[in-house]
This record gives structure tokens, sequence and C-alpha cells, in this order.
């Protein structure tokens, strides 16, 4: 035999040839190996064909509640019998001091058990003994049992068993799974005296093992915050629920933009944002939106509360309250559109948002921030196109080269905010601001053509990637 053994599977083989067949438990105490080197063990000399587990199941049977209460009271039929030991009593009698404790059971097993009688007269049936009675096989096993749980293969009045596990909470029967371990032929037959080289077998087979891991979109949100992190942005948070004000009114989008609309957006039912902007704040965008737009602005609509749409109402909010002179800065998070769900929509969905204010900033550094996050994504193949948002002028769109797919894909939105958005909340730089959708960077990165993959929970396919 060539097969090269580790000493915890020799440890095994020679006490398993000692003794054909033992449980992992008499394996320990026999080997002095600890129950995970056994188990694993066990494990190597089943790959090897070495070994064999025969698995079977053991009942343990103890007191139930009633079993307990049998115990130092008697069964019901044994408590009837003790009550009309000295003389017979009706059916009445016997009910106020059996109530509760099973007045029917007691009738129907005393005479069952042919142990009493029962006589009819005008004043109400008596009940008398009719037969000495004996101890009884449901008596007996209470008792049995009593001390510990004893297990079924043991006991051998198997009817005892069945009668009682009828009663209810009487008896409990508890299922035990035993594995047993034992040589195939071939081990039976190693010579373990004779002696070969510890070597380690390093060709072995393993079983795979799957740690625990981040979720693949949880990876790409972490990637990217590490890129603007690294690149000097700082990180702001703001809230999944938002005032229209600061998701559409502040960036100038007007009041019946179609993007506003139940169908695009979710709306909180009678839910209004009563202080989510200042006196000035609310006046001066009211009066950008009446005088550019030319409509009359209602403050009631802005207070509508929405999930957000996007992340920019973080990004503008922050502007308008700190009105920073010089700053770059992310947020990044959950963003949510009344959109019907398809390979490339989700309801809801991840943003990633970005400024840089400042004196010099030109659309050239927009291009150039965006080219170099790209790249540090592994995206090279990046052109930009002109596009519209109501809040930037002027208005692109980065498309990216997807070599697999042939074909290019929209990935952020950018462009300078307007004036008409600046102006009114005191903010007197100019504003780079881009963001996007999250999923769609991921499902590039592992070449996915369905957005809906990252949520399925396919462990094949998140074991994988
Ligand atoms: N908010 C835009 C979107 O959701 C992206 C964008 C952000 C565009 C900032 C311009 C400036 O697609």
């Amino acid at each position: 035999m060539s097969q090269v053994l580790h000493d915890i599977e020799k440890k095994i083989i020679n006490s398993l040839q000692k003794k054909s067949e033992q449980t992992p438990e008499n394996l320990c105490e026999s080997t002095e190996l600890s129950i995970d080197q056994i188990r694993r063990g066990i494990e190597w000399l089943r790959l090897k064909e070495l070994a064999q587990i025969r698995e079977s199941s053991k009942v343990e049977i103890s007191l139930g509640q009633n079993g307990i209460d049998a115990l130092k009271n008697g069964l019901p039929e044994r408590r009837l019998i003790n009550l009309i030991k000295d003389k017979p009593q009706t059916f009445d009698e016997i009910r106020t001091v059996l109530s509760g404790v099973g007045f029917n059971a007691a009738i129907a097993n005393a005479k069952k058990n042919g142990w009493i009688k029962i006589d009819k007269s005008d004043l109400g049936s008596k009940i008398s003994i009719k037969e000495e009675p004996v101890e009884t096989p449901e008596e007996k096993l209470i008792l049995l049992i009593s001390e510990k749980s004893v297990n079924e293969e043991q006991i051998e009045n198997k009817l005892a068993i069945k009668f009682l596990s009828q009663r209810p909470d009487y008896i409990i029967q508890n299922t035990e799974k035993i594995k047993t371990v034992s040589l195939t032929d071939k081990a039976s037959q190693i010579d373990l005296t004779i002696s070969n080289s510890n070597a380690i077998d390093v060709e072995a087979d393993v079983s795979s093992v799957y740690p625990a891991r981040t979720h693949p979109l949880k990876d790409t949100i972490d990637e990217i915050r590490e890129i603007f992190v690294k690149l000097g942005f700082s990180e702001i948070q703001g809230n999944l629920a938002q005032s229209s004000f600061w998701n559409f009114d502040a960036l100038f989008t007007p009041q019946d933009h179609p993007a506003r609309e139940l169908q695009d957006t979710f709306y909180i039912e009678n839910l209004k944002s009563k202080k989510s902007a200042n006196p000035t704040q609310i006046k001066q965008v009211s009066k950008s939106h009446s005088q550019n737009w030319r409509y009359d602005w209602e403050l009631s609509e802005s207070q509508k509360m929405v999930l957000r749409t996007h992340t920019t109402c973080v990004t503008i909010k922050y502007l308008a309250d700190k009105k920073p002179d010089e700053a770059r800065i992310f947020s990044l998070g959950r963003v949510f559109r009344n959109e019907k769900v398809s390979y490339k929509h989700l309801v809801e969905f991840n943003q990633i948002e970005g400024i840089v204010i400042g004196n010099n900033t030109t659309l050239r550094d927009l291009m150039g921030i965006q080219k170099e996050f790209y790249r540090q994504l592994g995206l090279t193949k990046i052109k930009f196109w002109p596009t519209f948002f109501p809040y930037t002028e002027p208005s692109l769109q980065t498309m990216v080269y997807n070599e697999k797919l042939g074909k290019w894909i929209e990935l952020f939105g950018m462009g300078i905010f307007r004036p008409e958005v600046t102006r009114p909340l005191g903010i007197t730089k100019p504003v780079l601001a881009w963001g996007g959708g999250i999923e769609r960077i991921a499902m590039l990165k592992y070449d996915l053509d369905d957005v809906r993959e990252f949520y399925n929970n396919d462990l094949k396919w998140l074991r994988t990637v």
C-alpha cells in the first residue's frame, strides 16, 4: 500500500482496527485526538475510501409534564381507584376531585383495565372497584424513566410506550442521530507497522470552503468611495426622504416638470416638510422660478416629501447651507425612481455624486476628473456627449465603450450648476457637478447584462465572482 497517511489518519485506522465500529466521540477517547481532528481525519479517510460512516438514530424517552405529575400523584385512573377504595362514589363526587387531571381519561382507562364497574341507580350511577388493580405497564414505564431518559430499544414493553405516547405530554420522545465510523476492507488490511515517511500529500483533495465575503455591489461601492477619497474628496450624507424643495425646486426643476410626476417619483403620502429650508432660501428660489420659467411657484408643492430621486439634493443643500469657496465633496447612496423594473432599471439603486467648487474651475477640469475616475476603475475608452439637465449648463454625459457588447453605454451626467441654481442660494463660485448610477459600473465590472442579478442572491454566482 503506497498511500501516504497523515498521523491523524493513522491513529484513527489503528483504533478502528482494534474496535471496528466507533462513534466520533468514542474515537476521541481512544485516540486522544480532538473532535475537530477526528472529524477532519474521518473526512480525509472517506475521500480516500478508507472509512465509511453509517448514520442511525436512537430514540430517548423521558417524562413530560403530565408524566412528572403522574409520578408524584399517580395516573388519573390510579387516583380514581384511591378515591373509591373505601366506598363507591358517584360520577359527580369523583368529578369534583378529579376535575382538571383527566376525569374522562381516568374513567376510560380504569374501565379498559377492568378495574371498575358502574352501577346505575335512581340516585345516579355509582362507581366501585371490580378487581384488585395491579401495577400497569404504563405505571412501570413512568417509574423506569423517572430517573433519567432511557433508550427506547431497552424498553421491553413497547405497548406501554405506545399507550403513554397517545396520552398528552406524559412522555417525550427525542430522536438523536448517531454516526458510526468503520473501516473499508482496504483500510482493514493496512499494516501500520510498516512506516512510511511523513511526507505531506500536497495534492490531496480538500473540500471547497466558502468564507463570508462582501457582496459584489458593496465591493464596487467601497471601491468607488476609496477612489474619491484618494482624489482628495470628502464624503457628505443626506436623508433618503427629502422635501421636493431640495430634490427639485432648489435645482431649478420647474414644478410642472415631468420628472416630478407620480409615475416617475415616489411621494410620501400626507407628509409635508415645513422647515427644510429657511425663508430666504425659499423666497430666492421662488423668485428664480417665477422670473426665469415664468409661472406661479407654489410653496405647498415644494413641501411635498419624496424618496430622493437623485443624490444631487444632498449636494445642493450642502452648498446652500455651507457656501464654501473651495471644496471637493462627494456623496453616495440609495435613490428611488418609480420605473418599471427591467434588465436595466430597478426602482431603487445607488448613485455616486460629486462636486468641485473653486475659483478657476472649468469644464475641462470636470472632464479631467471624470477621466481619472474612470481610469482608476479600468475604463479607458470614454467620450463626452452633450445632454440636458434643468440645473446645469453646459450639460454632458459620459459614454464608455463596452468591448464585450460592442457599444457605447451612458454613464455619469454632469455639468456646471446654472446661475439660476447657485445665485438664489448665495453660492458665488462656479460648481462642477456630476452623478450617476453605481449599478451600471458594477455591471461593467462583473460583466452582467441584467441589473437584477445583484439582488437575486444566486449563491453560485456570489461564490465565484
Ligand atoms: N442628478 C443627475 C442624475 O440623476 C446626475 C447629475 C448630477 C447631472 C449633477 C448633473 C450634475 O442622473
